[in-house]
């Protein structure tokens, strides 16, 4: 169906704009990351994130029509994440779509920001076919989802405690390695021994076989990098190759629960394909080790290409325009919710 849409983004900390015609194809996008910002604080700062949002979203909506050669005329619909993420950052883009979307006499359409890490994958790779199953993992969630036809989420299993790019940002800190962490364990892990320290099977919790945990894992790291007494303050006890080490096989662990979960809930489900999104989808052992694990069990597997893993707004106009095309708006009432799962 034909359709143009401008969406926005700016749950966390990415300031994001896409402008996407039929679905397909990205006539202009922009990504405005604030990590710079927020690495003196060690983390995201949500007042410092909501005033960086504020100070780009409507130049860099202004500069996407200009790099697109369009008019908001053109447009069919205005996109927007409204949940779930950091309710002043969302508030900061609903409000600005909501007012474009009077100002142009257009129709709104609220994102869910998990959907959009989900339609991510469908997009870069237009074949896929439901049912398929879906592994989400980034800073804020973990889950795992049976999706039987396209809007519908069955969610088989999630994080018990924290979600994995928070574990990855939490055991950089831990190791020294800087902010956003995700990256660094990436880069260190390549340097160092998955078996060097015993922690395979930290994040299989045995109570659900769907589930994950973190925290265990986060409190070896802890230990292992400072000590059981002298807690996060101490001193650094491991030495550079120590450090690689310790950032592989953390990584080792997180990423074995993640493509464990994954590809038991696509045999018991058997579906022919798996897609991931989210942050964590950039990390490169992951990608490595799903696509080994799908290839076994003759899987396809759908991964977005890098820049569409992390937070972007041509995941929310992917997702938009299914929902365009199903007819499904919302209205100038639209709010932002820090907290939405995704129904079933
Ligand atoms: O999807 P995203 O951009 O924002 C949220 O919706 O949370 O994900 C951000 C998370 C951060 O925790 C970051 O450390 C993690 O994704 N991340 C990675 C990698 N790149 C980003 N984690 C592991 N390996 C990476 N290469
Ligand atoms: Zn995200």
């Amino acid at each position: 169906m034909e359709s143009l849409i401008l969406a926005l983004e700016s749950s966390c900390d990415e300031t994001a704009g896409a402008i996407l015609k039929d679905g397909k194809e990205v006539l202009a996008e922009f990504v405005a990351s604030q990590i710079d910002l927020h690495r003196q604080f060690g983390g995201v700062v949500p007042e410092v994130a909501c005033r960086a949002h504020m100070e780009c979203l409507l130049a860099g909506v202004q500069k996407m029509f200009d790099e697109a050669g369009v008019t908001p005329d053109d447009l069919n619909a205005i996109a927007v994440t409204n949940r779930p993420g950091l309710i002043g950052a969302l508030l900061v883009g609903v409000s600005a779509a909501k007012s474009l979307a009077y100002a142009w006499n257009k129709p709104i359409i609220g994102v869910n920001h998990i959907e959009g890490h989900i339609a991510a994958a469908s997009f870069s790779c237009p074949e896929i076919s439901y049912p398929f199953v879906a592994l989400v993992v980034s800073g804020g969630h973990t889950n795992v989802y049976y999706i039987p036809e396209c809007g519908v989420y069955q969610k088989m299993g999630s994080t018990l405690d924290d979600a994995a790019g928070e574990a990855f940002d939490k055991a950089a800190k831990l190791l020294d390695l800087g902010f956003p962490g995700g990256p660094a364990i990436d880069k260190a892990a390549r340097k160092g021994d998955v078996h060097a320290f015993e922690w395979r099977d930290a994040c299989l919790p045995r109570k659900n076989p769907y589930d994950f945990s973190f925290s265990g894992l986060k409190t070896a790291v802890l230990y292992a990098a400072r000590g059981q007494k002298a807690g996060r303050k101490g001193p650094l006890l491991l030495d550079e190759q120590g450090v690689n080490d310790a950032a592989a096989s953390f990584q080792h662990s997180v990423v074995r629960a993640l493509v464990n979960r994954t590809i038991k809930v696509a045999k018991e489900k058997r579906v022919k394909w798996i897609a991931i999104g989210g942050g964590v989808s950039a990390n490169s052992y992951l990608r490595e080790m799903m696509s080994e694990q799908a290839r076994k069990i003759r899987c396809n597997l759908a991964v977005p290409p890098m820049g569409l893993c992390t937070d972007n707004a041509v995941m929310i106009a992917a997702r938009a325009h299914d929902l365009y095309c199903r007819g499904k708006f919302d209205d100038l009432e639209l709010d932002a919710c820090a907290r939405a799962s995704l129904s079933c």
